[in-house]
């Protein structure tokens, strides 16, 4: 946890086709170089893409930082990027000059998720996915989950109860892979469950791995698994047409879409998004919840004062015999403003990946 001091890793790909060329150019006309940040390309065509991934990535992002600053320049699978590591280069690219940049991932990434999610898409189709998306989430929806996710968490707990010693990080990723396939399926039969939580597992541990089709490595066995991912969300669609249930969860929300020219999403891009969206939930989530484990272990009192609160609900819901209100979570100020608090101090998202449309100058 003590390398994630960093806030936030943005790696924008600033594009061969547009910046690159143009340094090149400039150079053979003898003009004055485009001024980019230190940092080094590494060596011809593979750049420092070796480097990165004979080492832990935090590592290797790490040492940069300590040599060079928040800003550094390097040459990863193929592409020149400049890393930025802090909340106001972030800003500057993800909020204040959006418009500067395009979601561009490593093929290699993209292909692991599946080309069809959000994430890599702009316009119209975006919009149409994000909505989607940000249907299956709304309070309505969330209401009615609430006490499976309570009873998500008793179970989460119990199996943390044997004593043994370990990883935070892991367990949570537990806790908000399971979360995210009942918000995504709803109910969803434990068959399907296991397999999706094997698969995705090892589609985990490849995502970001060096990018070899190589039988036997990492990312290869992440594809195969990737594949088997989407036909497994193939077969839970083949069952749901059958029954013809109008579910309020995100599959249910892809299935029923239509966009403004009456298209219905095949069951590719449904998959592509299903899996993008547990990835963007997993981690992300999992991340917050151990840094709040780790701030309020840290501050003793505070503890207290969060387990005070919360034991009141506990006692107003008979020692837990009735579950967890929708209102009950909305009335827990001082747990708000720890999660709040958390959100404001941790570094949650590693990085993220970004195309320069136009040259960009940032901090001259
Ligand atoms: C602590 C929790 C979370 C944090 C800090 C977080 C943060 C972010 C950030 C910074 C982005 C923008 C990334 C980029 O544009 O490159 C993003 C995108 C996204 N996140 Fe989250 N996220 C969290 C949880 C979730 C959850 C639980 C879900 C789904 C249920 C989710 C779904 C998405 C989706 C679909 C996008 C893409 C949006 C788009 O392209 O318009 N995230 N998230």
């Amino acid at each position: 946890m003590e390398t994630i001091s960093i806030v936030i890793y943005i790696c924008i790909f600033l594009s061969t086709l547009f910046s690159y060329p143009l340094i090149k150019k400039q150079k053979k006309k003898h003009e004055p170089l485009v001024k980019l940040p230190p940092g080094s390309m590494g060596w011809p065509l593979i750049g420092e893409t070796l480097q990165l991934y004979s080492q832990d990535p935090k590592v290797f992002f790490t040492d940069k930082q300590k040599r060079y600053g928040e800003i550094f320049k390097s040459h990863i699978l193929g592409c020149p990027c400049v890393m930025l590591a802090s909340p106001e280069a972030a800003r500057f690219v993800l909020v204040t000059h959006a418009h500067l940049f395009k979601p561009t991932y490593p093929k290699s990434k993209e292909k692991m998720i599946g080309p069809s999610a959000l994430f890599f898409h702009q316009g119209s189709y975006h919009s149409h996915l994000r909505k989607l998306v940000q249907s299956s989430l709304s309070p309505e929806t969330i209401r009615k989950l609430v006490p499976d996710i309570e009873a998500i968490a008793i179970s989460a707990l119990d199996s943390l109860a044997s004593g043994q010693v370990v990883n935070s990080f892991h367990e949570m990723k537990k806790f908000s892979f399971d979360v995210g396939i009942l918000s995504i399926f709803g109910r969803l039969d434990d068959k399907y469950r296991e397999k999706l939580k094997e698969n995705y597992c090892i589609v985990d541990k490849g995502y970001n791995s060096f990018p070899t089709n190589f039988p036997g490595t990492p990312y290869a066995k992440a594809l195969e698994a990737r594949k088997r991912l989407g036909d497994i969300v193939s077969e839970i669609i083949c069952e749901r047409e059958e029954k013809k249930l109008p579910d309020k969860d995100l599959l249910g929300y892809l299935m029923n879409s239509k966009d403004e020219r009456g298209q219905v999403l095949t069951k590719d891009q449904i998959a592509d998004n299903i899996i993008g969206v547990l990835f963007a939930a997993q981690d992300t989530t999992a991340s917050l919840l151990t840094w709040i484990l780790k701030y309020l272990h840290d501050d003793r009192k505070l503890l207290e004062a969060v387990k005070t609160e919360q034991k009141a609900t506990y006692e107003v819901n008979d020692g837990g015999k009735r579950p967890l209100t929708w209102s009950q979570t909305r009335n827990m100020p001082l747990t708000y403003r720890v999660i709040q608090e958390c959100f404001r101090m941790a570094s949650i998202i590693s990085f993220t990946f970004r195309e320069a449309v136009v040259d960009v100058e940032y901090m001259g």
